[in-house]
């Protein structure tokens, strides 16, 4: 079986109606990263850095995935398919899919804030002050914040680099070493970029742009490369 490798950012859950970040009336035109996504943040006020996460886990409650989820889920019955995600919330496993990299955490988990490698799962929405790890520190967001470092993207990174084809739905490209993960994959495999807003990425050959929504475009894109493949 081809390996298909996908990377994927806020815009693939938005048509779940969970807010991207830098799109207008994004989750970044309202809050302040400053105040809600840093070490510094948590050192200033828990409080708020909890009630945000706090909200975005009670609405990821409340939403489903959507047709681009499941169709990235469909995929497997023709590729082995691994997902490498910088989204926090949980809608690719629940469409289905088995091998999902998280790049910057899981809203459903948190974290100690003496010991990052103890994580537990969050039993229903609200992480609150005074629930503590095994150590008897204050639990965290298990999310990865801005000036922390990402321990993931050297798995995948080397995901990335066994991909036979390669796929790109729903991220501005703005975050690194996110970003850099395209650069990664083997010379001249076929590259896809799902975004309405897409531009074409620079030193990316093979690269075929698609501006469209993920749930859109995705299903169409999913039925065309496993047509390819019987
Ligand atoms: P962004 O908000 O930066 O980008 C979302 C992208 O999704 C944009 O390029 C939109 O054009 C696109 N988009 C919107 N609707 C779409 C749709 N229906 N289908 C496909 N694409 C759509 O989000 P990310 O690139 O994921 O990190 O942001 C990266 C990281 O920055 C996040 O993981 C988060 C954030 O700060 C942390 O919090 C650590």
């Amino acid at each position: 079986m081809k390996t298909i490798v996908v990377l994927t950012g806020a815009g693939i859950s938005a048509e779940s109606g969970i807010s991207t970040f830098r799109d207008s009336g994004g989750l970044w035109e309202k809050y302040s990263i400053e105040e809600v996504a840093t070490p510094q943040a948590w050192q200033r006020n828990q409080d708020l850095v909890l009630d945000f996460y706090n909200q975005r886990r009670k609405q990821l409650y409340e939403v489903e995935p959507n047709a681009a989820h499941y169709a990235l889920a469909e995929l497997q019955k023709k590729f082995e398919v691994k997902i490498i995600t910088q989204n926090v919330d949980d809608l690719h496993e629940r469409a289905g899919s088995s091998d999902v990299l998280h790049l910057h955490g899981e809203l459903k988990k948190a974290q100690s804030s003496l010991d990052p490698s103890l994580v537990y799962d969050i039993d229903g929405w609200e992480l609150k002050k005074g629930d503590k790890c095994e150590r008897d520190s204050q639990l965290r967001p298990h999310v990865v914040w801005f000036g922390e470092p990402v321990p993931m993207i050297e798995p995948a990174a080397e995901i990335s680099s066994q991909a036979d084809i390669y796929l790109v739905v729903g991220t501005s490209l703005n975050v690194y070493p996110a970003a850099g993960l395209i650069h990664y994959t083997k010379p001249g495999i076929p590259m896809y970029l799902i975004d309405p807003l897409a531009d074409a990425v620079a030193g990316i050959q093979n690269l075929t742009v698609l501006r469209e929504q993920a749930g859109k475009a995705l299903p169409g894109l999913a039925k065309k490369l496993m047509a390819n493949e019987s």
